[in-house]
C-alpha cells in the first residue's frame, strides 16, 4: 500500500454467485458518486478469450498468457474482449462452465488482480464486488461487506438475469461453483475476517443499500 492508495474510497462488495453483489454494488456506487467494478466480469472475459481463440481453460500457461496479452476494458456494464463487445457473450452458458476453472488458475488471478488495482487507482477509488476483493485486492478497504442470500434465492435471481435458462440448470452450475470458488487454492472465496456480512434474503435492495449506507456513517470519524 501507498500514499495514495489511503487517499482513495474503495468499498469491497464479496459472496457468493446470486447474493445480490452487481445490483447492490452498482446501486452503493451511484449513490456514493463512485465507478462500479464488476471484477466477476474480467474473470468471464479471459474465459472467453480462451474459448474464442479455441484454447483449452485446463490449460494453466496458455490461459495466464492470454490473461496476460488481451485488451480488456470494463466500464459502465460494457465489456469489451480484444475491441469486441462480449457483454452478453460473457453470461452464456459456455462462459459460465469454463469461468470457475480460469478464475482457480493463479497466472489469471495475479494478472486479473493488477488491473483491478489499476483501474481503481486511475479513478480514485471505487466499489468493486467479487470473490476476493477484501481479502486479497484491497484488504484495507474502508468498508467490507459480505453478502450472502439462500441457494434457492440466489438461483433465482440468476434464472431471471438470464430469460432462456431454467432454474434447475441455474441451481445446479450455481452449487458447482460455489465448490470450485471455495475449495481452491488460489485466493478461495471466504469472509474477510473484518468483513460485515448482509443476508440479502427477502430484502428488497434498497434496504441493503440503505443498511451499508449505515454502516458507512457509522464508520466515518467524529468530526473534531
Ligand atoms: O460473479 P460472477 O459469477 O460473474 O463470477 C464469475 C466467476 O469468476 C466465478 O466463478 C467466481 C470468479 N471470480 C473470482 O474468482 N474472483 C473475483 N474477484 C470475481 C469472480
Amino acid at each position: 500500500m501507498n500514499g495514495e492508495d489511503v487517499a482513495m474510497r474503495v468499498i469491497a462488495i464479496d459472496g457468493p454467485a446470486g447474493s445480490g453483489k452487481s445490483t447492490v454494488a452498482k446501486a452503493l456506487a451511484n449513490r456514493l458518486g463512485l465507478s462500479y467494478l464488476d471484477t466477476g466480469a474480467m474473470y468471464r472475459a479471459v474465459a472467453f478469450a480462451v474459448l474464442r481463440r479455441g484454447g483449452d481453460p485446463e490449460s494453466l500457461d496458455q490461459t495466464s498468457a492470454i490473461a496476460e496479452q488481451l485488451t480488456l476494458e470494463v466500464d459502465n456494464g460494457v465489456v469489451l474482449v480484444d475491441g469486441v463487445d462480449a457483454t452478453i457473450e460473457i453470461r452464456g452458458q459456455a462462459v459460465s462452465q469454463a469461468v470457475s476453472t480460469v478464475a482457480a488458475n493463479p497466472g489469471v488471478r495475479r494478472e486479473l488482480v493488477s488491473r483491478q488495482r489499476e483501474w481503481t487507482r486511475e479513478r480514485g477509488g471505487g466499489v468493486l464486488e467479487g470473490r476476493d476483493i477484501g481479502t486479497v485486492v484491497f484488504p484495507n478497504a474502508e468498508l467490507k461487506i459480505y453478502l450472502t442470500a439462500d441457494p434457492a434465492e440466489r438461483a433465482r435471481r440468476r434464472a431471471k438475469e438470464v430469460t432462456d435458462l431454467d432454474y434447475e440448470e441455474v441451481a445446479a452450475d450455481i452449487s458447482r461453483r460455489d465448490a470450485v470458488d471455495t475449495g481452491r487454492e488460489a485466493d478461495p472465496l471466504v469472509e474477510a475476517t473484518d468483513a460485515v456480512v448482509v443476508d440479502t434474503t427477502g430484502l428488497t435492495i434498497e434496504a441493503v443499500v440503505d443498511r451499508i449506507l449505515g454502516l458507512l456513517d457509522r464508520a466515518q470519524p467524529e468530526p473534531s
